[in-house]
């Protein structure tokens, strides 16, 4: 569904990825750890066609991302593809539900039917009691999964999460993560996890290890 083929990033002299070649099925649940630098987010912003890759194409579901236009990959982003940042991009001037609402009301789903659907989404992830404040007045860990119940509610193909427990303590992190296996396999959706954290990798299938830039395939066959 979404496949990375010979992929290099470079950040001016800076070289970020090298040849990374990454498969992920319709689905599939990975985690991509690595040392902090390693290139994991990066690596996830090429796969989500935010980022183009210097060297490499980026595949989804057999169209080359690296061959569209900035708006066509957008387009194709908001449809097909749920995001959640490292350092959170939550729209400060609304409130959890409302961005939650956001991706359904781009998509032309009427405000009704997308508050609905947005307030489940936050009682599944169990910040269902501040949907209705603003960003700023919620803790790290409840914008979090304000973030994370963002980039699953129009039931994209694949999310592609940075650190999405990251400011969560371990027993709200396995819960996060619990609530996203669980969302995702209902909704057929597949789920690239960026974490630096060993138990939360082990709530899904495979894991994808990066060291400078590079696959280490080792770490992989190390966990089997
Ligand atoms: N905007 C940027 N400009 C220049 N260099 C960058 C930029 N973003 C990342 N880098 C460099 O690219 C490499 C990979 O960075 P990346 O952010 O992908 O790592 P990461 O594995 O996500 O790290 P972390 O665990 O700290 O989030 C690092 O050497 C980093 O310093
Ligand atoms: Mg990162």
């Amino acid at each position: 569904m979404l496949e990375a083929l010979g992929i290099g990033l470079s950040y001016g002299a800076t070289p970020a990825l090298r040849r990374i070649d990454l498969t992920l099925a319709a689905g599939s649940r990975t985690a991509l750890m690595g040392p902090s630098g390693s290139g994991k987010s990066s690596l996830l912003h090429c796969l989500a066609g935010i980022l183009v890759p210097d060297r490499g194409r980026v595949m989804f579901d057999g169209q080359d991302l690296t061959g569209l236009s900035d708006r066509e990959r957008s387009a194709l982003r908001l449809r097909h593809m749920g995001v959640v940042f490292q350092f959170g991009d939550l729209v400060p001037e609304l409130t959890l539900i409302e961005n939650v609402m956001l991706p359904l009301q781009l998509l032309g789903v009427k405000r009704a039917a997308a508050r609905a659907s947005a307030r489940d989404l936050l009682g599944e992830l169990g910040v269902a009691d501040v949907a209705d404040s603003r960003t700023g007045a919620v803790s790290g860990g409840q914008a979090q999964r304000a973030a994370v119940a963002r980039a699953l509610v129009h039931e994209p193909r694949v999310v592609l999460a940075d650190e999405p427990t990251g400011s969560l303590d371990t027993v709200n992190a396995e819960a996060v993560l619990d609530a996203m296996v669980a969302l995702s396999t209902r909704m057929g959706v597949a789920l690239v996890v960026v974490t630096h954290d060993n138990l939360v990798a082990s709530h899904l299938d495979d894991l994808v290890v990066l060291r400078d830039g590079m696959l280490d395939l080792s770490a992989r066959e190390a966990v089997g």
